[in-house]
């Protein structure tokens, strides 16, 4: 496995493998590898002859209260794993690779980001993340980019960029990879001590309620969203968040008709967890 820190050496890598006529993964992180980015380098191996994996904590996502400078970074421990699993080229750009002075372009997708984690972190965190993936998009040229479920939204916001600017790629959603307990895996769980990693699975059980309930017929949109609030309560949990919404535009649903996205948000302890189910109407 290559590690390469410059646009133009992951261009000339990718060139290589393009002009042979081979197909071009990217998996798009921030470093600090779990099963969960695992499953996209496993998930882009399968199907690509090159896979590049870009780690470039990007500060643009972050909020000026948000964990920026503690986000957890380890490259050593990460070009190892990434190494295991067959990736080809880690690209690990410095910042001012990618935001070379004088950088003066935003993306702004609307509408999708103004609810859910849009609403919660702030506008300025969807921008940083369409931005810079399509910036990712651009260096690398990708055949197909592999995302988490476990970021529903983020998948949407991607999506629109790609559809909007009608950029020449495929994106792939993988399912959220969770530890035994249910909790979804996080470069973030690592903020969590041991008490506030036992309560941390409520998120998931709670989400595990809906479901459960919307399996039995339930739809209604308030009794669904109540009981992951009461799970999170029972947990002393106060979330962000807990919202019924639609896969197409997160517009919101009162009365759950095919399937829809139940998303939570919540602080617990010194991590603010996400996690999602998508949920589906009993016929
Ligand atoms: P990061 O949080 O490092 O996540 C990288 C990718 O791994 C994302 O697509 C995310 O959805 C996926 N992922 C994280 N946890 C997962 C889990 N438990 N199961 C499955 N997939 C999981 O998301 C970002 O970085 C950034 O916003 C980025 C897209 C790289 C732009 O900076």
């Amino acid at each position: 496995m290559k590690i390469l820190r410059t646009i133009a050496e992951v261009r000339a890598a990718v060139r290589e493998v393009r002009a042979a006529g081979g197909a071009v993964g990217l998996v798009p992180t921030m470093g600090a590898f779990h099963e969960g980015h695992l499953s996209l380098m496993r998930a882009a191996r399968a199907h690509n002859d090159l896979v590049v994996v870009s780690l470039f904590v990007n500060p643009t996502q972050f909020g000026p209260t948000e964990d920026l400078a503690s986000y957890p970074r380890d490259e050593a421990r990460d070009a190892a794993l990434a190494e295991a699993e067959g990736v080809d080229v880690l690209f690990a750009p410095a910042p001012a690779e990618i935001y070379p002075d004088g950088f003066a372009t935003t993306i702004h997708v609307s509408g999708i980001t103004d609810v859910l984690d849009g609403a919660s972190r702030g506008t300025f965190h969807f921008d940083g993340v369409a931005t810079v993936v399509a910036k990712l998009l651009g260096i690398v040229h990708p055949d197909v980019a592999y995302f988490g479920q476990k970021d529903a939204q983020q998948v949407m916001v991607v999506r629109r960029v790609v559809r909007d600017l009608d950029l020449d790629v495929r994106i792939e959603a993988c399912p959220i990879v969770r530890e035994p307990d249910g909790l979804a895996m996080s470069s973030r769980n690592v903020y969590l001590d041991e008490h506030d990693r036992r309560r941390a699975v409520a998120l998931s059980r709670g989400l595990d309620r809906a479901s459960a309930l919307a399996a039995t017929g339930v739809r209604d949109g308030v009794v669904l969203t109540d009981a992951v609030r009461r799970v999170l309560s029972d947990a002393g949990i106060e979330p962000e968040y807990v919202e019924l919404r639609s896969l197409t535009d997160l517009s919101p649903v009162a009365e759950l008709d095919g399937e829809a996205l139940l998303a939570v948000a919540a602080r617990v302890g010194g991590a603010r967890l996400i996690d999602n189910h998508i949920l589906k109407a009993s016929s």
